[in-house]
């Protein structure tokens, strides 16, 4: 009887419209067949991720940590964003040889260029290790200390579960500490670029059009994997060998069509899904307001500057995209908060979960969860405002104060672990520090800074606000330090760097750049970081707790588990949306999108000419469809930062998309999932074959390619190459 009560309640569970989530792919038999089926999947579960013999999960690496990427040929080829690869395509761009304008193709494996730095990581299997981990901390109260015996736990175990030699182990919580499992990993570090369309195509739209429906850009890269003869990781070397995958996916020509079923197979970074009330009142309300406020004028700045002058664009583009990306993102998820009333909606599902606890009889566990909430979120409330201050002024948005803080990091190193220690950070400081002031403008970061302090003085309270900037006229300390400091060019960094320690420090503290970071940094490290994390180890054992509570008691749901920069499986349907009253948006774009949203010369919205003429004679090979040329598509596929780059597989296993943004309307699903509205933007696999094909004429890449007609055949199965 109680099976059955079970079997129904799974049953009416995975037939209901489905809500979203971040699945585990190892777990996906018992949680979320039955609804994939349902939704159109024709493979099996086993398909995806299987431990014996290869399956998809092969084929999708993790990206250099923050993307993911998928193997599209039997030769190590992956793909990805261009936005994943930008860091990368702009190292090898000059004035002269711009690869972010032109486009960048290696019509011979010759021409692909190594990237150092650069890492692919795949996943050989995942295991529970709950027990192991947890072992021994059922008896502890201290908060503090149960997290150091997992801690130690999580290391012991990391360092002896069985492995190859090449592999590793790496233990991730979930379910806020309440689930451990084990990801064996390979990491691979020779990976080369093979190909990128031109920013024209690859960043179509730019600023205006990210997190936006309708979307027309081709926002894709191409790189290539090596190892050593073995089939080994290996760093970079002439002699290393293209990767040959244990499974690579076909790439299906039949495209998409609304209400066919999608999945995204990928690595979302983070998610908070199980928010209280409260805390999402803070983010809507300061945190977010305060952290757009800061980057809005940080990038008013330098956008000013980039427009003006070439170089600064080339050095500073890819450090703008990536502040500008998560401001307006949070420009977003405030409104969609708001709109959906996010706080509402969780303070009335917490008024009926303060009654489950009751009726449950779980009073004593669980009974002050709610108040306690809203007792530390609201003491954390002015540290969590100070330390996003100083996270974004200092550490993320002025770069000689990020820079200083290093060195500020460099002296504390210096008093606790002296000489030794000491040298060895200097001359990695030293090296590493070229490459970062080949991108740095002084007169633009002095700008930002006199920006910025001057937002900190006028907005922090007194409290966290260092002595020498009370009343400080912003513009003569910007100009003051800027002229002085020798943090403001390379050279002059060396010079400050050179001698031995105590020179050294003495010199710093004499540079007017070194002494603000120093004072910024000891109000953080005295005044705001100690109070923020004792309150936040508070609420992260509250956060366990009511996780815990709600397996225990909202039995009516499937919880999956926030996103943790894991592999998962979201899964759904290609669906158009109805963003605002009489607006229904279609689910593709097209080409002739592309010439609608066509400005001449613009930097956001310029159109290659041999795209127009490709256009003009409606030239897409294979690639079209009824004379159209699809670009983007979108889904009910639940995603986040970190999915870009995720290949978008249909019902059979085959890749019809790659996952790179969500829109609008949807961007608070991080936090808040409205299936109603949110959906994740994917370009069709299409125009990345047509871009490639008819535009680069990379046909070299296009023969390793297994292109399949997954409508008429079912090509899954036939596709593992032999494992070495
Ligand atoms: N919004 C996408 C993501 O979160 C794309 C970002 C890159 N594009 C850009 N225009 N900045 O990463
Ligand atoms: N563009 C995002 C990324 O870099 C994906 C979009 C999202 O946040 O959903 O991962």
């Amino acid at each position: 009887m109680k099976f059955l009560k079970l079997f129904l309640l799974l049953f009416v569970l995975q037939t209901q419209a489905q809500q979203g989530g971040m699945w585990i792919p190892s777990l996906l038999k018992g949680m979320n067949e039955t609804e994939m089926k349902n939704l159109g999947m024709k493979m099996s579960v086993k398909d995806i991720y299987d431990v014996n013999t290869s399956s998809i999960k092969d084929a999708v690496p993790h990206f250099n940590g923050g993307c993911t990427s998928e193997v599209i040929s039997p030769k190590g080829l992956i793909l990805t964003n261009h936005h994943c690869g930008y860091s990368q395509i702009q190292s090898h761009s000059t004035v002269e040889n711009d690869y972010l304008t032109n486009g960048f193709w290696a019509y011979k494996t010759e021409d692909e260029l190594p990237n150092e730095g650069l890492t692919v990581t795949f996943i050989v299997k995942i295991e529970d290790v709950t027990t192991a981990v947890l072992n021994g901390t059922a008896t502890l109260t201290n908060e503090a200390e149960k997290q150091k015996k997992i801690q130690e736990n999580i290391s012991t175990l990391s360092a002896t579960l069985s492995k190859e030699n090449w592999q590793e182990n790496k233990i991730r919580t979930f379910y806020e500490g309440n689930q451990y499992m084990l990801f064996v990993t390979e990491t691979f570090n020779d990976v080369r670029l093979v190909g990128a369309p031109p920013t024209s195509i690859g960043k179509f739209g730019s600023d205006t059009d990210n997190w936006v429906w309708p979307r027309h850009t081709g926002d894709f890269s191409l790189f290539r994997i090596y190892a050593d003869k073995n089939n080994r990781p290996a760093k970079y070397s002439k002699d290393n060998i293209p990767y040959t995958p244990k499974h690579f996916l076909p790439i299906s020509l039949d495209g998409i069509a609304e209400d066919d079923f999608s999945l995204v197979f990928g690595y979302p970074g983070k998610t908070n899904e199980y928010l209280p009330a409260v805390a999402i009142e803070q983010i809507v309300n300061e945190l977010n307001p305060a952290k757009i406020e800061i980057r809005d004028r940080a990038l008013k700045v330098t956008d000013g500057f980039m427009r003006k002058d070439n170089a600064i664009k080339i050095q500073y583009a890819s450090k703008y995209a990536s502040i500008a990306n998560y401001w307006k993102k949070w420009i977003g998820e405030t409104q969609g908060l708001k709109k959906s009333n996010a706080v509402a909606v969780k303070r009335d599902a917490e008024k009926l979960f303060q009654q489950k606890i009751i009726k449950a009889g779980k009073e004593k566990e669980y009974g002050t969860l709610l108040a306690d909430f809203e007792k530390n979120y609201t003491a954390i409330a002015p540290y969590a405002v100070a330390r996003d201050y100083f996270m974004e002024i200092v550490l993320r948005n002025t770069e000689m104060l990020s820079t200083g803080y290093k060195l500020y990091q460099l002296e504390q190193l210096y008093n606790v672990r002296g000489e030794q220690a000491f040298n060895d950070r200097r001359n990695n400081l030293v090296t590493g520090l070229a490459d970062f002031y080949k991108n740095f403008n002084a007169v633009v970061d002095e700008k930002v800074f006199e920006q910025l302090i001057e937002l900190c003085a006028t907005k922090s309270s007194k409290q966290f606000l260092p002595q020498s900037l009370n009343n400080v006229n912003a513009k003569n300390l910007a100009s003051d330090v800027y002229s002085k400091s020798k943090l403001r060019s390379y050279d002059t960094l060396k010079q400050l760097l050179s001698g031995d320690a105590k020179t050294v420090i003495t010199n710093l503290n004499a540079d007017p750049g070194f002494t603000l970071v120093k004072e910024l940094g000891e109000i953080y490290a005295k005044e705001i970081a100690p109070k923020y994390d004792e309150i936040n180890l508070n609420i992260t054992a509250l956060q366990r707790t009511y996780m815990k509570a709600q397996l225990e008691l909202n039995t009516d749901s499937r919880i999956f588990p926030d996103a943790n920069s894991t592999l998962r499986v979201t899964y759904g349907k290609v669906k158009g949306y109805e963003p605002k009253d009489a607006t229904i948006y279609s689910p593709v774009t097209y080409l002739d999108g592309v010439m609608e949203k066509y400005v001449p010369g613009d930097y956001e919205f310029d159109v290659p000419a041999k795209l127009i003429d490709l256009y003009n004679a409606k030239d897409y090979g294979p690639y079209g469809e009824n004379g159209k040329m699809p670009v983007c598509f979108i889904g009910t596929n639940h995603t986040t930062g970190g999915n870009s780059g995720s290949p978008a597989i249909d019902a059979y296993g085959n890749l019809v998309g790659l996952n790179f943004d969500r829109v609008w309307e949807g961007t608070m699903s991080d936090i808040y999932y409205d299936p109603s509205i949110c959906r994740n933007i994917m370009v069709d696999i299409r125009y990345v074959l047509f871009i490639m094909d008819k535009y680069a004429g990379a046909q070299n890449l296009i023969n390793e390619l297994k292109l399949v007609h997954s409508k008429k055949k079912k090509t899954v199965k036939n596709n593992n190459v032999k494992q070495l």
